[in-house]
């Protein structure tokens, strides 16, 4: 949708195939924080308003561990912030500027197969009841790691670069203000948790778990008290219950494919690389493939110029390995993996102790959380 709007802005035309249902993409529960460049793009492209309105600007987040919290505050350290803004609610903005200006945007239109990517694609789908095709220039695709852009790509021809997690993420959403103003990362022997919110009445809160955890284990009292004795701190926090009105599990999986272009066939976002969320990198990286594929696209049916298409995928890649380092380094500091031992446990400890500790470690973590710098200046 981002993609879409960026297009339309500089006159160029595009058809969004949406699987879903509105109602659907607009109410599930996806990620939650963008980097200032994200909310840059969005607002300069004209879709900031509710945004800057309703986002919840953070100037810093808090380390956790040993019973003691600290600040790594962006604005002191690099001048930046970041927003929590649900995905939803950036997608429900793109959807009614999309629907102002009468763009097509198809909703329950399932994309069955693509061909031809090569020389002159056609995408079949699904709409209505009926079978439709679309014969186009280039496609985008934007449809996520089980889409069916990643899996049209010969198996042979795709290099594939991952490591998974021995654990996962419980996640809730509760009506009950959140116990901080700020995001908080907690260390601790027993496991991972982060708070995190979506509104002055919601909070956000996740358990590291088990891989293949039961959610019907963790009845309401039991998540609570784990993620009291998980964020206790010895000035004695203060963590209220609330009811909980969605619980899910997330898996935690590095992914990298490569390459993410082939012919007039491009990846973005998911379809190419996964995070774990730790480093709340996902939907940020998304908007920067957004960027570069928009800029190639602009010079090619502007200038004629074919560059920016054709370095794709090392401008993109470039910046999406430099996230999932980040990314894996803030999973590796935070959780406890099977088996660790009291060594194990001292090693976390002192890292965390030393990357709170020194401001050139504070500055590595800030810099890399606020968003690392793009190489497409200007708008995109
Ligand atoms: C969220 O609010 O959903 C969230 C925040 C930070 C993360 C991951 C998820 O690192």
């Amino acid at each position: 949708m981002t993609l879409a709007h960026l297009l339309h802005l500089q006159g160029i035309e595009s058809v969004v195939l949406e699987r879903q249902t509105r109602e659907y993409v607009e109410t599930r529960v996806r990620a939650g924080v963008l980097e200032q460049g994200t909310v840059d793009i969005l607002c300069q492209s004209g879709v900031g308003d509710r945004l800057k309105r309703e986002g919840l600007q953070h100037q810093g987040v808090e380390l956790r561990f040993d019973g003691k919290g600290h600040r790594i505050d962006f604005q002191d350290l690099v001048g930046k912030s970041i927003t929590v803004y649900a995905q939803q609610e950036v997608l429900k903005d793109l959807i009614v500027v999309r629907l102002s200006y009468q763009a097509p945007l198809f909703f329950s239109a399932e994309a069955v197969r693509i061909e031809n990517y090569h020389t002159a694609p056609k995408i079949h789908y699904q709409h209505d009841g009926q079978s439709h095709e679309l014969i186009c220039d280039f496609i985008a695709g934007c449809d996520g790691f089980h889409g069916i852009c990643q899996s049209a790509v010969p198996k042979h021809q795709l290099q594939i670069h991952e490591r998974h997690y021995p654990f996962a993420w419980l996640g809730i959403l509760a009506h009950v203000p959140p116990a901080s103003q700020e995001l908080i990362y907690t260390y601790h022997e027993r496991g991972f948790s982060l708070l995190s919110m979506r509104s002055p009445e919601i909070s956000r809160l996740y358990l590291q778990c088990a891989p293949d955890e039961d959610i019907q284990n963790w009845p309401e009292d039991r998540i609570w008290d784990e993620l009291r004795t998980r964020m206790a701190t010895h000035e004695g926090f203060e963590l209220k219950n609330g009811p909980i009105f969605q619980k899910g599990i997330t898996p935690m999986r590095s992914f990298v494919a490569a390459p993410m272009q082939f012919g007039k066939l491009f990846l973005l976002g998911d379809a190419a690389h996964i995070v774990p969320p730790t480093g709340a990198k996902g939907l940020n990286l998304a908007v920067a493939d957004v960027r570069v594929l928009t800029r190639g696209l602009v010079e090619f049916y502007q200038y004629g110029n074919s560059e920016t298409l054709r370095q794709y995928t090392e401008r993109c890649l470039r910046r999406v390995w430099k996230c999932q380092r980040f990314s894996w380094w803030m999973t590796s500091m935070l959780h406890r993996f099977p088996n660790e031992d009291r060594f194990s446990h001292h090693i976390h400890l002192a890292e965390l102790d030393y990357v709170t500790g020194s401001r050139a470690a504070s500055t590595t973590l800030a810099e890399n959380y606020v968003g690392l710098p793009f190489d497409t200046p200007g708008l995109f």
